[in-house]
């Protein structure tokens, strides 16, 4: 039997993130997604966020013809905007992320909170509203490994949950105890797998904090961005991903 091996999707954020700081025309986003899956991602994930400071909805549209080009997943990583929301469904992107936003945070500070009713209400209608519109499409939500929080998403019309690992990524390189973590995961993906919901993990990690993770074998897929590209700064894109696959391919799932 052939292995499977977990799911390497690169983020490119931070490309568009160095373009948007001077407002050039460079680093251009679409070499990034372009040398990426030439050397061994298997999708790219970029987030179109609501104040555009990376992400432009040109790149969304560049980054499409690419990923279809290599016939590989584009994962769409955005908040419940209306508007995100309408412009999402024109790019056809293989997988939606909806995540949390707020404008003032540096980043996704964690995951998705459903156990707010209003909350719960706007990724309903944002899936809902998805899932009508584009018949193959597939759906994530990024989470906390919270099992009340994991009850109440598998109650949408959802593939996957990505589970936020950005608060055990921080753990991880303070040297500090990671097994209630590990204990977390594996509890969350028993309770995603009897929902037939997919577990992928994202936010954080880099070529060692994955490691535990990819030993753990709970996660069918990753998604690593800033890791990946300030390492790229020293060493290159090209050879960063391909190191970071090699350690996928020394920890199939089976
Ligand atoms: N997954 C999600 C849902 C995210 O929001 C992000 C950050 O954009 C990532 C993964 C990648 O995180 P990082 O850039 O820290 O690797």
């Amino acid at each position: 039997m052939s292995s499977v091996i977990p799911r390497l999707g690169v983020n490119i954020d931070h490309v568009a993130t160095l373009r948007q700081a001077r407002g050039e025309e460079y680093p251009s986003i679409v070499d990034a997604a372009q040398v990426s899956l030439l050397n061994g991602a298997d999708q790219i994930t970029i987030h179109l966020r609501e104040d555009r400071r990376h992400i432009q909805d040109y790149d969304v549209e560049a980054v499409r013809l690419v990923t279809k080009r290599f016939g590989k997943p584009l994962n769409l990583e955005m908040g419940v905007n209306p508007e995100i929301v309408e412009i999402a469904i024109a790019s056809t992107p293989e997988w939606i992320c909806i995540v949390p936003e707020k404008r003032q945070e540096k980043t996704t500070e964690g995951g998705l909170d459903l156990l707010d009713e209003t909350n719960y209400q706007k990724v309903r209608d944002a899936v809902d509203k998805i899932k009508s519109s584009l018949k193959d499409i597939k759906i994530s939500l990024f989470l906390e490994a919270k099992l009340e929080t994991l009850v109440k998403a598998s109650e949408l019309n959802i593939d996957a949950v990505e589970i936020h690992t950005g608060e055990f990524a921080k753990v991880f390189s303070n040297g500090d105890d990671i097994s209630k973590f590990i204990e977390q995961y594996k509890n969350a993906k028993e309770f995603l797998q009897t929902k037939k919901i997919a577990c992928h993990a994202g936010h954080g990690l880099t070529d060692e904090s994955v490691i535990p993770l990819l030993e753990s074998k709970i996660f069918e897929e990753y998604n690593i961005g800033h890791w990946i590209i300030c390492h790229s700064l020293f060493n290159g894109l090209s050879h960063t991903i391909k190191n970071l696959k090699a350690t996928f391919e020394a920890h199939p799932l089976k």
